[in-house]
């Protein structure tokens, strides 16, 4: 069981992505509990305020100390987390390896930054892993949150239905994923490859390893000289 807390200023943008689809199995069979905070519940004053200009200058605005401290303190109370996690585009890049790890953890919190990001003094004292999705800039973290936590979500043990699925996804080998094909087995006279009509299990597993080396070695040839 997987407790994922996710502290945003828009909630509303993480409405979607995990009511549905494997993200909601996962929520329906009790294996995973996503619930996300509106960081104005911790807004300092009357007017819900939780940013403020940038000490120096300059454009864009921060998500100030005092609102986050003070959600990320209250959700301490009630939960121990094994990670605070920032979103922000000046993190570690997201990638299976990280995914996996973190499936094994059992509860998280993540900070979504907005506008210009959270103060400095909130990543020094609360955040104990900064991860990006990639080189690019989202106007948010909640974005990229949803992607982190449905790429550890479906990792549970239990989450899908195939158990052994998981395991044959892209990355997981360093490899990329063969190609797949269902019916029909002639589609507009574009043949499936016959191995996989044959029913020879070996021969299949053979075939797709063929497979992923030839994808991996002319579409991602870097992966072959990681670790
Ligand atoms: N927030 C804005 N851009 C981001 C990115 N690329 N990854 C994670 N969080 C972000």
């Amino acid at each position: 069981m997987m407790t994922i807390d996710i502290i945003t200023v828009v909630p509303a943008l993480l409405d979607g992505p995990f009511s549905h689809s494997i993200m909601k199995r996962a929520q329906d069979k009790g294996l995973l509990t996503v619930r996300t905070h509106n960081l104005r519940k911790w807004a300092i004053n009357k007017h819900a305020q939780v940013d403020d200009y940038p000490f120096g200058g300059g454009a864009g605005m921060v998500l100030m100390c005092e609102p986050l401290a003070n959600a990320i303190e209250e959700l301490q109370q009630t939960t121990t987390y094994d990670a605070i996690i920032y979103m922000t585009p000046d993190g570690k890049t997201f990638d299976q390896p990280m995914a996996n790890q973190l499936s094994m953890l059992q509860n998280l919190l993540i900070i979504c930054g907005h506008y210009k990001g959270i103060d400095q003094r909130i990543r020094d004292q609360f955040v104990t892993m900064e991860i990006s999705i990639g080189d690019y800039v989202l106007s948010g973290g909640e974005l990229a949150a949803a992607v982190v936590v449905d790429a550890i979500g479906r990792l549970i043990p239990g989450v899908l239905s195939d158990e052994t699925s998981a395991l044959t996804d892209s990355f997981q080998d360093n490899l990329l994923a063969p190609p797949v094909y269902t019916r029909p087995a002639d589609f507009r006279g574009m043949k499936v490859p016959e191995i996989l009509l044959q029913g020879d299990p070996k021969k299949v597993e053979d075939w797709r390893f063929e497979q992923s080396l030839e994808r991996t070695k002319t579409r991602r040839p870097d992966l072959f000289k990681e670790d």
